[in-house]
């Protein structure tokens, strides 16, 4: 039977990168993947420039049962440790908004890097189908052929974009071999409205604008997009990475704004005006327009508004509530929220506490990054501690 030092499953962005970290110590490393080429969704990352990790990375900036699981990696391996490298392979990037690095050109220039790095055998067009605890090491299923591997690096990734080549295993094969998973649900993806709610986005559909959206206990100010198919944006995609089904959202479409306060002053000064003119000072005109109609003022000038009609529509402005009928889904969704259960990991080595010689890295760990290029830090900072890990010993 073939045999190696370390069978990496999974040629996405953590497993290429763990392939590298690897290189240069003798080590016998496979890597193994079912698709015809390495780093897909690296490819079409950040509209295909890969906005390649965030400078404002933190553990705060990822969702996870244990908040505090992902610093010690996130340590080891900094957004300035990735640019490093980027620099050296001449790769031209640069800072989109607050903090995100994105590629000046096309996002598989960071896949060429990374296969650069590598020493390993890339092994493609290969189902990886389970991994089976043998002595000491494993037996890796794969194509139909047993591979003997003294450590395994799973780094199959999510299940979001089957597409693209996500296919959960990496779930499954942890569960097999006794670790925990945590409920996974599709996160930073669009979310789906009823059929009133439509009514009032998709006339609007194109309109961006800033607003601040609260799910559960946190709130995204960021952009937010109508579309003829309710809201995006990156507040709701932020957002609906904590959204539960049956929970409803919170949108303030003028976050720092006082909409009261405007159209009191304004009644005052210019009482023949519309509402919808007064809070054309603090939102787009045709959402001001749209907003006022939908509390059934359309009509009405500001002189003829009484104060509770006004409460209305600041409550319309600053709180307005929506209840998501859904979401699009894995079909759409940039990553999994959710996964192996980080009480069974090793926050430093990201091995198994109860299988050594088994490292999970990336998307497949409970450790989900706010959108903006952190879920692209935490797959190069797992696969460089679990690297370690496995070179110290
Ligand atoms: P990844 O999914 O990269 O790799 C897993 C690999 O395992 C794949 O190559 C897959 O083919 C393989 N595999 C799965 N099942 C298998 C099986 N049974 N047998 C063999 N191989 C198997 N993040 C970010 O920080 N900045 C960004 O700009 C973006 N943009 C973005 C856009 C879109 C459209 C998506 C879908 C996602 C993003 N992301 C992102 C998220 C980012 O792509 C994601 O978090 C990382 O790719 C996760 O890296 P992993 O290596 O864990 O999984």
């Amino acid at each position: 039977m073939e045999s190696r030092d370390v069978v990496i499953l999974g040629a996405g962005a953590a497993g290429l990168f763990c392939a590298g970290s690897l290189a240069g110590q003798g080590l016998d490393v496979l890597v193994i993947d079912h698709a015809p080429r390495p780093g897909e969704k690296i490819r079409i990352s950040g509209g295909g420039r890969a906005n390649f990790t965030n400078l404002a990375t933190a553990p705060d900036r990822f969702h996870s049962q244990n908040q505090r699981f992902a610093a010690s990696a996130l340590a080891g391996f900094t957004p300035r440790d990735f640019v490093r490298l980027v620099d050296r392979a001449g790769i031209a990037w640069h800072e989109k908004t607050a903090g995100q690095l994105f590629c000046d050109g096309k996002a598989t220039q960071i896949t060429a890097m990374l296969l650069d790095r590598m020493e390993a055998e890339l092994r493609l067009g290969t189902p990886v189908e389970g991994v089976a605890r043998s002595g000491a090491g494993f037996i890796v299923t794969a194509g139909g052929r047993g591979i003997a591997a003294r450590r395994v690096v799973l780094a199959t990734g999510g299940k979001s974009i089957p597409k693209m080549g996500a296919t959960g295993i990496g779930y499954r094969i942890a569960a097999d071999l006794g670790l925990r998973v945590t409920e996974t649900r599709p996160g930073l993806v669009p979310l789906t409205f009823a059929a009133q709610d439509l009514d009032l986005c998709r006339p609007l559909a194109g309109l961006a604008t800033e607003a601040a959206v609260t799910a559960g206990r946190a709130t995204f100010r960021d952009g937010l997009l109508f579309t003829h198919r309710g809201l995006s944006g990156p507040a709701i995609l932020q957002a609906s990475s904590l959204w539960q089904p049956g929970d409803a959202v919170r949108l303030d479409l003028a976050p720092g704004g006082d909409a009261a306060a405007l159209l009191r002053a304004a009644r005052e000064a210019t009482p023949k005006r519309s509402p919808a003119t007064a809070l054309g000072a603090l939102l787009p005109d045709r959402l001001a327009a749209a907003v006022v109609a939908d509390c059934a003022l359309g009509e009405s000038r500001l002189g003829s508004l009484g104060n509770a009609a006004v409460e209305r529509l600041a409550a319309r402005v600053h709180r307005w509530t929506l209840r998501p009928v859904g979401s699009e889904g894995y079909r759409t969704a940039e990553v999994t929220v959710g996964g192996i259960d980080t009480r069974d990991l090793y926050a430093r080595s990201l091995e198994a506490r109860m299988v050594p010689g088994l490292h999970v890295i990336g998307e497949l760990v409970d450790v989900t990054g706010w959108l903006g290029g952190y879920n692209f830090q935490w797959a190069w900072a797992s696969a460089h501690a679990a690297a370690r890990a496995i070179l110290a010993d």
